[in-house]
């Protein structure tokens, strides 16, 4: 999605801000610009495309000054073009804005703004902004950081802003709503971003705007404000993660770096929580007496993160036999779900940004539940508004396609409903022990996949140019099926679907034709006679079948053509190895067809749209 960077200081502010914007490209954009002060007003530069054509804009028209903003736009309003992107500026030019997020108002706002004779030159709702800034400013007492809050009181929807005003080059103001922004410290300079990692190379102290707070950021002070234009005391937050964690460290993408990552993110999710052979998961409030009361549990998400939560239903239902409920945040929160302050609300975002998602949150905090959260990203909206909340600990997940994300909020799914099962007397204490023996084995198996991925190589060399590719399962292998098509699909842009195996026979078998390739997810015994009964159904319809199952299982080379193996597991843990191939899979078909997997087209990193 959009991203914000801005800086103050002795430097060439245009060298920090596409520093800033480089390190943000991984959000998701599809033009970028800049705004700096510079001989007495403000000098904008802006480019439809990748950043290397701001870059060229900018060697032909070099801009010196020491303070501006810059942004990289994923269009909302209005196409990808160069009037759109930001910065906008107000009718005289003495402001500058940037912004993430949707000014859900702005077409009331535009009509009573042209009325008043301001001319458009774009399809924003953040140019919307900059003129009403400029109509507040001029009526009233000189103050801008008042006029900014002003102007902010009548916006309805998200934002976050970064403003620079010609009157005062001292300064860039910020203020946020429902869409990150920090504040980064530097010495004799400051800076203000969307996500953290625009600044890593420059501090590793923040301030992370709270809902409804604004910034004035000079280059030598930082002044934080409520909406009252009260003083606001903040904590400065230090960055614990090093600016190398954010980078690809010899890896040919950041997706592949993170599928390699995952046996140590795995690692670091679950260590913390195993003390003297229990899971304690206290810290997300999920006490053993907090279990004992949970009757039904409710998860919603989206995309990966939805199907994490898909294997989560699986294994709570089957381990603790306790009702659950799961729906996309998209639907979830219009269709006026029946919700009680009973429920265990969980929901799921690495981000802890994602719109949908937060709204969700919110609609249950609002009909009185307490929210947990499974997320990735400390100090991120959903973290922060969350009752309790168990972290992942992947570390920075760059690429638009995730991958140890999922690995470790299955993890986490696995955690819950183990202890969950164990609290509620659903499983002896011996076979909680057999169980957790085999979870701390899942790293180091998840490693051995990791070994040698050639085969899976070959295979994606072997299948890349199928138009349409099948993932058929049973029960978790199912949910697995989901996301192993998702990633496909993203980031390959081969049609790809999911189906129940059993299901397949109700419609979708008419597409299958000889040649066909249909994945079949084989590592649920219990199923898996009725499984090879749909596997036959497609290969006497001529299909490949590609089977992901155990290294010593035997029976997928009687009846397959071809096949992706996993170190042997407990069926239930199997999810969080099966998608490991399935990732590598979708990573090499995407390099054989010549696509950048780290910026699939029309995706964002953080969705923080509706
Ligand atoms: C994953 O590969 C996706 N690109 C996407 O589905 C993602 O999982 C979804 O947008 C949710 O994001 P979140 O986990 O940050 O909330």
């Amino acid at each position: 999605m959009c991203g914000i960077v801005g800086y103050i200081g002795p430097e060439r502010a245009t060298d920090i801000l596409m520093e800033g914007l480089t390190r943000l490209e991984y959000r998701g954009y599809d033009s970028a610009g800049v705004a700096v002060y510079e001989n007495g007003k403000i000098q904008v530069i802006k480019a439809r495309g990748r950043l290397d054509c701001l870059r060229s804009k900018l060697e032909g028209q070099p801009l010196y000054g020491h303070v501006g903003i810059g942004h990289t736009r994923w269009a909302t309003h209005g196409e990808p073009s160069d009037e759109n992107s930001h910065p906008h500026l107000s009718q005289s030019g003495r402001i500058a804005v940037v912004h993430n997020g949707i000014i859900e108002n702005y077409a009331p706002l535009r009509e009573k703004l042209m009325r008043k004779g301001y001319e458009f030159v774009s399809e924003t709702d953040t140019e919307v902004f900059a003129h009403l800034l400029e109509d507040t400013f001029s009526r009233g007492n000189g103050d801008i950081l008042k006029a900014v809050r002003d102007t902010v009181l009548k916006l309805e929807g998200a934002y976050a802003l970064g403003v620079l005003c010609s009157r005062f080059p001292d300064r860039i103001i910020a203020a946020r709503k429902d869409s990150p922004l920090i504040v980064g410290l530097g010495e004799g300079c400051n800076y203000i971003a969307s996500d953290i990692p625009a600044v890593l190379p420059y501090t590793r102290r923040v301030y992370l705007l709270e809902e409804g707070e604004m910034a004035q950021v000079f280059a030598d002070h930082v002044e934080i404000y409520d909406m009252d234009l009260q003083r606001v005391d903040k904590e400065v937050y230090e960055v614990t993660w090093s600016v190398d964690a954010a980078e690809r460290g010899g890896y040919a993408h950041f997706m592949l770096k993170e599928i390699y990552d995952q046996a140590r993110a795995m690692r670091d999710t679950i260590s913390p929580r195993v003390k003297e052979g229990r899971f304690n998961l206290a810290e997300a409030g999920l006490t053993d007496e907090m279990l004992e009361k949970v009757r039904r549990v409710v998860i919603t998400a989206c995309g990966t993160a939805s199907y994490a939560g898909q294997v989560g239903r699986s294994l709570i239902e089957k381990l603790c036999r306790v009702p659950v409920e799961i729906d996309v945040a998209s639907e979830f929160r219009y269709r006026d779900p029946i919700l009680s302050p009973e429920d265990l609300f969980i929901v799921v975002s690495q981000s802890g940004e994602t719109a949908d998602t937060l709204a969700a949150l919110r609609l249950a905090k609002a009909r009185g539940c307490k929210v947990l959260a499974i997320t990735n990203v400390v100090g991120s909206t959903i973290a922060r508004e969350a009752d309790n909340v168990l972290y992942t600990w992947a570390g920075p997940e760059i690429a638009v396609a995730s991958t140890k994300a999922y690995t470790t909020q299955v993890l986490c799914f696995m955690m819950i409903a183990l202890q969950l099962a164990l609290v509620k007397g659903r499983i002896t204490q011996e076979k909680y022990d057999e169980y957790m023996k085999e979870f701390l084995t899942l790293p180091d198996k998840a490693e051995k996949i990791l070994e040698d991925v050639t085969p899976i190589q070959k295979l994606a060399a072997r299948f890349f140019s199928q138009e349409d590719i099948f993932f058929i399962g049973r029960g978790l292998d199912n949910a697995l099926c989901m996301e192993a098509s998702l990633k496909l699909k993203e980031i390959s842009y081969i049609h790809s679907e999911a189906m129940p195996a059993g299901e397949l026979k109700h419609g979708t078998i008419a597409l299958i034709e000889p040649g066909r390739l249909v994945v079949a997810m084989c590592t649920q015994t219990a199923t898996m006679d009725k499984l090879f009964s749909n596997i036959r159904e497609v290969l006497t319809r001529g299909a490949v079948v590609l089977a992901v199952g155990y290294e010593d299982s035997t029976r997928e080379d009687e009846a397959t053509s071809y096949r992706m193996a996993i170190p042997r597991t407990d069926d239930l843990f199997a999810p969080v190895l099966a998608v490991i191939p399935a990732q590598l899979f979708a990573y090499y078909c995407a390099i054989q067809r010549g696509y950048d997997p780290d910026k699939p087209r029309n995706l964002a990193k953080s969705v923080t749209v509706e």
